[in-house]
């Protein structure tokens, strides 16, 4: 099978894209022949020894794939050969073919398309997972989403929108913006150039958000504690910006909010039952139209190097997909 491969450490350029052996499902695995994967800004991290997992070499990276069974290991039950699936990989699913284990695997619904499904799987899981499981987030209640336009952000967007609640956006572009006020939120905010924390205290009357979505991390995450509601929850989900921030610890006890950490990838290996049960409510939503994910780019598997580098450029609207045709 062709398969993408990190074989040195370096940047998308430094990747190559050739044959190697198909990988052989082992007791509670199977293997899924590739129709989509979703692109992420942790494969980029991945690929430069930059992220919290660090796979021997050579690896292939890309980290969500959607596609069909097309072999099982022994033990496996809940999977048959033909089955359309999806499931988180950490790294392996920028190749024809690759091997996880089963209960990382989920069935998807006979009318969603595969590249939906690999658009779906990592940005709502993780939204779905901070706002149901993390944030309790309640009908009524405000979100601020952070780096609205990206993969996480806007499938928050969407989510929180679909929960309920009330978003206020803030993305870096014109066109990112746009995207979020499309997909439900009310107000966009162009956080690098305006007060951040006047436009939320406008928005809100002076009582600022419940809840705070942070994909973005660096010196945003400081701006947008400060504009926490009473009880607000403040999300953290990733460091696009590249960087770790650190926040005084007198701002969580000044609002009684709580900062709370989400890691959706160990959720779903701690709690694959839960994530299963989240994932069909996911699949519901869709169903119903109250989520749309939005494919910006697609790339051929032959091409997932550029894809990683367009994500990493901040190019991506939405998803980015690697597709195997
Ligand atoms: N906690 C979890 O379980 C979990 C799960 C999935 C992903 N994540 C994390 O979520 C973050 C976003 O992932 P994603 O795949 O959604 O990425 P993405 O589509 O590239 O979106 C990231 C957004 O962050 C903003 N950003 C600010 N500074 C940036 C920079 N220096 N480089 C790139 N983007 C920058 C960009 O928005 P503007 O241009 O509008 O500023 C961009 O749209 C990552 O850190 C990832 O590790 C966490």
């Amino acid at each position: 099978m062709k398969a993408l491969l990190c074989e040195r450490h370096g940047p998308p350029e430094t990747l190559v894209f050739r044959e190697v052996e198909a990988p052989v499902p082992g007791p509670g695995q199977v293997r899924i022949k590739m129709a989509a994967a979703g692109v992420n800004l942790p494969d980029g991290l991945i690929i430069q020894n930059l992220y919290q997992v660090k796979p021997d070499l050579p690896f292939t990276p890309g980290s969500e794939v959607a596609g069909e069974v097309d072999a099982v290991g022994e033990d496996v039950s809940d999977f048959r050969v033909g089955d359309r699936v999806a499931a988180m990989t950490v790294h392996g699913a920028f190749a024809e073919q690759t091997v996880v284990l089963a209960d990382r695997v989920v069935k998807l619904p006979p009318a969603m398309p595969f590249d939906t499904a690999a658009s779906l799987l990592m940005a709502y899981g993780t939204a779905f997972h901070a706002f149901r499981q993390r944030a309790a987030l309640r009908p009524g209640e405000t979100v601020l989403v952070l780096g609205a336009g990206g993969g996480v952000g806007l499938a928050a967007v969407e989510l929180a929108r679909a929960m309920g609640a009330r978003v206020i956006a803030a993305a870096g572009s014109e066109e990112k913006r746009a995207l979020a006020l499309a997909h439900g939120a009310e107000a966009a905010i162009d956080y690098r150039n305006e007060d951040l924390r006047e436009r939320v205290s406008a928005w809100t009357e002076g009582r600022g958000v419940d809840v705070v979505y942070d994909p973005v991390g660096g010196d945003m995450a400081e701006r947008a504690f400060r504009s926490i509601a009473r009880y607000g929850r403040f999300l953290v989900i990733g460091f696009a910006a590249g960087s770790i921030p650190s926040l005084p610890i007198n701002l969580p006890l000044l609002k009684s909010a709580s900062i709370v950490g989400v890691f959706w990838g160990s959720f779903l290996v701690n709690e694959p039952e839960t994530h299963r049960r989240n994932m069909q409510e996911l699949f519901e939503l869709y169903a119903q139209g109250a989520i749309r994910p939005h494919i910006s780019r697609k790339f051929a598997l032959a091409d997932s190097a550029t894809a990683i580098r367009w994500i990493m450029d901040r190019k991506a609207l939405g998803k980015v997909v690697v597709t195997a045709e």
